[in-house]
């Protein structure tokens, strides 16, 4: 393993087998680097508990409960792990996130375990292994992942289709899954925008950039806000409708999808240098903050009707913050750049005051109060990947900019 036996690398040299990483600058926020820390300390105590299972929800007792073979959040332990292995260099958290790899191959082996989501699941895990060992069993993962996904394409429609039918035997599951996109795709682009540069095959690209653009069109309004899903005549590929699936209505704005598009959008300038990915990305983020008002947590819709229950959504909290960092460090102009930095401190610290249970001696994650799927009744828990953004948002506020997305 890591560390020990060097067998599982080959072809490259492993940078990983260097000590800890340093950010590239330093922003004196001992409460962030303090918190950190303390993420850190939380993995390695929890390593013996969770043994290879990925946490999928939170128990009301802070433990957690795990997922079954194909959930979307499979990937963000594993990411959690590779983030800790950088910052401490420690084995054990190399060793653990790379022995998550059987459950993955499954999922590649079993195309009903397969929708949008391999880039969620594969980027963190396989692509992350990748990048931090040089393992080429994990690159060969990540490209098969970026196959699938790649073919998830509708050419009549430009869009990567979200969901798909669980059997035959349910039509009503085809007919809702059928031409549906949704805001939380935007993530799962830079595992193509990755294979694009791995391979060079511009088809991956191709898609990626395709599909962004379906979503700026038609799920980001012209106001900045979002809607959370998108309806395509799956024939013809003709545009129908906005719709919600987690967010309080059709035409109000879940805080989650908005967080998934700043982050994602943000991403894709990243890789492609096209401005306009930024500009859109900016334009979320601005509309995020107008909605935000004087709240340092986001409420898990942004839109919500006075007699509707304003549960906190943590998750959306962290994944802006990181997404808004993203931005800040795209940004030529240090004015606009320090306009984002504060907007997500103020995340930050909506989420290190209200949220943060890692000074919490019985919790076995980072953050409390994630609303994962409200109308399901699931409005307060741990969620494994709002830790995981809680994880990256603090890294990027410290200056670090190495990620595997
Ligand atoms: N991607 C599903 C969610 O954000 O709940």
């Amino acid at each position: 393993m890591y560390g020990i036996d060097t067998n599982m690398t080959s072809e490259r040299t492993n940078t990983a087998f260097r000590s800890a990483s340093a950010p590239l600058f330093s922003r004196r926020l001992p409460q962030h680097q303090q918190a950190l820390d303390r993420c850190v300390v939380r993995l390695r105590e929890t390593l013996a508990i969770d043994g290879l299972r990925n946490p999928k929800i939170g128990r009301a007792d802070f433990s957690w409960t795990y997922c079954g073979a194909s959930d979307w959040v499979m990937g963000f332990r594993a990411g959690q792990l590779w983030l800790a292995y950088q910052l401490s260099g420690d084995a054990a958290f190399a060793n653990s996130a790379a022995a998550r790899k059987a459950a993955l191959n499954a999922i590649l082996q079993t195309k009903a375990y397969q929708d949008h989501d391999l880039g969620f699941q594969f980027s963190l895990s396989c692509v992350a292994e990748w990048v931090m060992t040089g393992n080429m069993h994990a690159r060969d993962m990540a490209l098969r992942a970026a196959d699938a996904l790649r073919a998830r394409f509708d050419p009549s429609g430009n869009y990567i289709q979200a969901w798909s039918p669980v059997s035959p035997t349910t039509p009503e599951r085809s007919h809702f899954v059928s031409g549906r996109i949704i805001a939380d795709s935007m993530e799962n682009l830079p595992l193509l925008y990755w294979a694009w540069r791995e391979t060079a095959n511009a088809d991956f690209k191709y898609v990626a950039d395709a599909h962004a653009a379906t979503v700026a069109r038609h799920i980001v309004r012209p106001d900045g806000s979002s809607f959370h899903c998108f309806i395509f005549d799956p024939v013809t590929g003709q545009p129908l409708r906005g719709e919600t699936h987690q967010g309080y209505s059709h035409t109000s704005c879940w805080s989650r999808g908005q967080a998934w598009l700043i982050h994602g959008f943000a991403q894709c300038y990243l890789y492609t240098g096209e401005a306009w990915f930024l500009d859109t990305a900016r334009l979320l983020a601005a509309k995020a903050e107008q909605f935000l008002g004087d709240k340092k947590v986001p409420p898990w819709d942004y839109c919500l009707p006075a007699e509707v229950e304003a549960f906190r959504d943590s998750s959306a909290g962290a994944i802006t913050a990181a997404g808004v960092y993203l931005i800040a460090s795209a940004c030529s102009d240090e004015n606009e750049a320090e306009r984002w930095r504060g907007l997500a401190d103020r995340l930050m610290e909506g989420l290190l005051e209200q949220c943060d249970l890692t000074t919490h001696a019985e919790a076995h994650g980072f953050l409390d109060h994630g609303a994962s799927y409200v109308h399901a009744g699931l409005t307060r828990a741990m969620l494994p990947y709002g830790d995981y953004y809680f994880m990256e948002a603090l890294m990027r506020s410290l200056g670090h900019n190495q990620f595997f997305w």
